[in-house]
């Protein structure tokens, strides 16, 4: 047999591609403003901090399904933080950051070469990573119209979108659940930016409005890595369908995919604590002000955007030549086709810097 390594299948690293760009904004006398990717900048909070030391000396092995406590919280915060009443904690399984579990997400489902996964047309490009290493076929389509007659095992839905910001109402939600359940496919919602909501109210797919009471075939995706600044722990949890989930725990426990007891406390921490995810949102939602205004002052068009951690924007020519215009001003920025052909003309504008950072790309454009 001819070995074929799993890299040949998959897409090409894209921000390898920014190298050059890269290169001219580092070059800037006063530095670079680097708003390519959504990385967190704030230092995570104290109580969480403390919680992940608590456990720092137990020796033994963790659970895949998480500690009780932790899926309580989960669970209640969910209840909590978006009124989502009535998630058993048994159908919480923590993950090691959300980006591993949607990669694998195809795969652990029993998907394969007969399959398809709907992703949305500009996507988070982890969703057609995780198709490929299953195997499965993928197909870019936000609307049914798009679809016509295929067959789809699971479709993918995010909202607030990464990179458009664009929310999804409660009767867009609606109808893909309807469609899915029409078919057999499953849905996995990934809800990254769920508590991060400017001038929309982002709906979770296990909003009873969207699922009518009935769980079945739905999967909600939620990180911590956004909201409560949890991207260097890797820590997210997948909720849902209780049959879904008893399925995804019973291969992940064999394969070995258990979330640090550490990281378990420190996700039961933040996931209790809502102090220190209003004060991120508030800190964002200030960033985003200061850029907005400085990117539409410079002559950009802001689509969407309504949610989440990205502008985004185009000055009507092709986002390459965008990331280098702005690149000659020292901001880095990621260019549209990054996430699908749909996105060539737009440029995504992270707000993940430091309040400094910020106001000087703010000057810049200026
Ligand atoms: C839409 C979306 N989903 C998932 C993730 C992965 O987050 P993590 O693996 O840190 O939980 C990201 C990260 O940027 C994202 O933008």
């Amino acid at each position: 047999m001819t070995r074929v390594p799993v890299a040949s299948s998959l897409p090409d690293f894209p921000w390898d591609s920014l190298a050059e760009a890269k290169a001219t904004a580092t070059a800037h006398p006063e530095g670079i403003v680097n708003l390519s990717v959504g990385t967190p900048v704030d230092p995570v909070a104290p109580v969480i901090r403390a919680a992940l030391a608590s456990v720092s000396a137990v020796p033994g092995y963790p659970t895949t399904a998480g500690t009780a406590e932790l899926r309580a919280a989960a669970a209640d915060a969910l209840d909590r933080r978006y009124g989502l009443a009535g998630l058993a904690p048994s159908a919480v399984l923590p993950v090691i950051g959300t980006k591993e579990l949607i990669a694998w997400l195809p795969r652990l489902l029993g998907l394969g070469r007969d399959d398809l996964v709907v992703i949305p047309e500009l996507a988070y490009p982890t969703y057609e990573v995780g198709a490929k290493l299953a195997g499965a076929r993928v197909l870019r389509a936000d609307g049914l119209a798009r679809l016509g007659p295929e067959r789809a095992s699971l479709v993918f839905v995010n909202s607030p979108s990464n990179p458009t910001g664009k929310v999804l109402g409660v009767d867009h939600l609606r109808k893909v659940v309807d469609w899915a359940r029409e078919r057999g496919a499953i849905v996995a919602s990934d809800e990254c930016y769920l508590g991060l909501s400017w001038d929309a109210e982002p709906v979770s797919i296990l909003d009873e409005r969207v699922h009518g009471g009935d769980l079945t075939g739905l999967l909600a995706i939620h990180s911590l890595s956004k909201t409560s600044n949890l991207a260097s722990y890797r820590a997210g949890f997948v909720t849902g369908d209780p049959s879904l989930v008893a399925e995804l725990l019973e291969v992940r426990k064999h394969a070995g995919m258990i979330v640090p007891l550490p990281v378990q406390a420190a996700m039961t921490a933040a996931l209790s604590d809502d102090v220190h995810e209003d004060e991120q949102r508030e800190r964002y939602r200030r960033r985003r002000d200061v850029l907005l205004t400085a990117v539409r002052g410079a002559g950009f068009t802001v689509e969407h955007s309504e949610a989440g951690l990205y502008l985004w924007a185009t000055r009507g020519e092709h986002g390459r030549k965008t990331v280098q215009w702005l690149a000659e001003r020292g901001i880095l920025v990621a260019p549209g086709d990054f996430y699908g052909p749909d996105g060539t003309d737009f440029v995504r504008i992270a707000l993940t810097e430091t309040d400094e950072r910020i106001e000087t790309a703010a000057a810049r454009l200026r």
